[in-house]
């Protein structure tokens, strides 16, 4: 009844379910597709668990939790939120362990999204398409066994999409724990990797093995999905795309940045899970292309040596910086450096303003999309997984950094910030990164090409509807 009154407005037309894992670069990706989803007429529902709730509201980027469930207007469609438990007691702390989280998010999680599917068919709001990301390909599942089209968001690289997707199927020849020694890696439409180069996950040396099964585990029922959608486009990633579209069909629809009308998205539509502080007049005060932006995104954890040498190297680099430094990682920085840094930024309003003159980066695909969106040069510290390959794509194929190589030391970091942005060098890389710019731009406006294919996926819902 209540759900009813609150769907008023939003009564009668088409109804995208989304299912999101728990953690920031899943999440923002999909909330940014339900937003250019609902912008062309439809309505999204985005759940995902209660711990996203609780962390939205302390954010401050969501409304009031009892807010969230109201449906928002988005151009000519709606956002709401629903949210489900994840199996754990509130303050649980073994939520950080993946190996205790999966299992019993699955088991919530399913019964929880049949039964959002058939209390929306029941109230005369049918669910027409369920599409999640990474880490939750059970959602796929319950919307084939409802009879319900499924479709999923991947959201790293096409690149890291299909390197896993031909390890997965024994394609290629990969280092095993059998036969270590393979020094690179042949595959379809990539260049070749060597070895050091591959997601790390997938070497048999990998500290992170649940991950490389929570990873490819959903590969293992995607033929099911009618759409897998990858937060990519055509111009950044063709060769990737084509090659591993011989296989299995993947549709880009990126970069998925903030569309520039929704910066001041009302409260609410925010997916943000920290609570971001205010450095914008700070930016503002700072000379143009001057600052130093520093960010290893929301998971990755530095030692206190790195921590260190890159605090100096800034110093030594007599450049203003702006360096997000989140929770533990705090106690790690030398002394006095505390009050120079902050927890976490508005990162889209930030490597968009003007005083910044180059991005000290993990290499996590969104803030990569977000810098190549933003033409912002780079200095690329890969630490795991995609990232990896990720900075080598930065650096030798798409041509906008340098990287900094692991461990980091002072003099080193200096060196790439000049390498970067003085005057005299990385003229080229920050030529590369204008034209990034201006296609990454130009893919996602109207009529560009990840926006003809959302347009795509819209009509075909909506036909199929009517
Ligand atoms: C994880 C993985 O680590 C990464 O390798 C993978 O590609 C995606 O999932 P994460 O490490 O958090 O993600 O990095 P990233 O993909 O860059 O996502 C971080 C998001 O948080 C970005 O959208 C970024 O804009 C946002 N962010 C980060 C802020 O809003 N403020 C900050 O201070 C830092």
């Amino acid at each position: 009844e209540e759900l009813s009154m609150e769907l008023g407005n939003a009564h009668g037309i088409p109804h995208v379910l989304m299912v999101s894992f728990a953690g920031q670069g899943h999440l923002n990706p999909l909330l940014r597709l339900a937003k250019r989803i609902a912008a062309k007429g439809l309505l999204v529902t985005l759940c995902s668990t209660h711990d996203i709730r609780h962390r939205m509201v302390n954010s401050d980027s969501g409304a009031a939790a009892s807010d969230l469930g109201a449906p928002k207007p988005v151009g000519r469609g709606f956002i709401r939120f629903e949210f489900f438990s994840d199996g754990l007691p509130v303050d649980d702390v073994r939520r950080k362990d993946l190996d205790v989280l999966m299992p019993a998010v699955r088991v919530t999680g399913q019964r929880a999204v049949a039964d959002i599917i058939r209390r929306h068919a029941e109230a005369g709001r049918p669910v027409s398409c369920v599409i999640n990301n990474p880490f939750v390909p059970w959602a796929l599942d319950v919307a084939a066994e409802m009879g319900i089209p499924g479709g999923v968001l991947w959201v790293q690289s096409a690149a890291v999409f299909a390197t896993y997707y031909y390890y997965h199927h024994g394609l290629g020849k990969f280092p095993t724990e059998e036969n270590p020694d393979v020094a690179a890696v042949r595959l379809p439409g990539l260049p070749l990797l060597k070895q050091e180069e591959l997601p790390t996950f997938l070497l048999p040396t990998s500290e992170y093995k649940p991950l490389r099964e929570v990873i490819l585990e959903q590969f293992r029922n995607i033929n099911k999905a009618a759409w897998v959608f990858a937060n990519t486009f055509h111009e950044l990633e063709r060769e990737a795309i084509e090659a591993i579209s011989d296989r299995i069909p993947i549709i880009p629809v990126g970069p998925l940045v903030e569309p520039p009308e929704e910066k001041s998205s009302p409260a609410g539509i925010r997916g943000d899970l920290f609570k971001a502080e205010d450095c914008m007049e700070w930016l503002d005060a700072q000379e143009p292309h001057s600052v130093v932006y520093v960010s290893v995104g929301s998971i990755l954890v530095l030692s206190k040596e790195e921590m260190e040498e890159m605090a100096w190297g800034l110093c030594d680099s007599h450049r203003p910086f702006l360096w997000v430094v989140r929770g533990d990682m705090r106690s790690l920085l030398p002394e006095g450096f505390l009050d120079a840094v902050i927890e976490w930024s508005p990162q889209e309003e930030v490597l968009a303003h003007p005083a910044v003159a180059c991005f000290v980066t993990h290499c996590g695909w969104n803030s990569t999309l977000e810098a190549l969106t933003a033409g912002v040069p780079m200095i690329t510290y890969p630490q795991f997984g995609d990232q990896v390959p990720d900075s080598k794509f930065l650096v030798e194929v798409f041509g906008v950094g340098v990287r900094l190589a692991a461990p980091a030391t002072r003099e080193q970091m200096k060196r790439c910030v000049e390498a970067v942005s003085t005057k005299q060098r990385g003229e080229e890389i920050r030529k590369r990164a204008a034209e990034w710019k201006k296609a990454a731009t130009a893919a996602v406006a109207e009529d560009g090409s990840s926006d003809r294919h959302i347009q795509a996926f819209v009509d075909e819902i909506t036909n199929k509807r009517s």
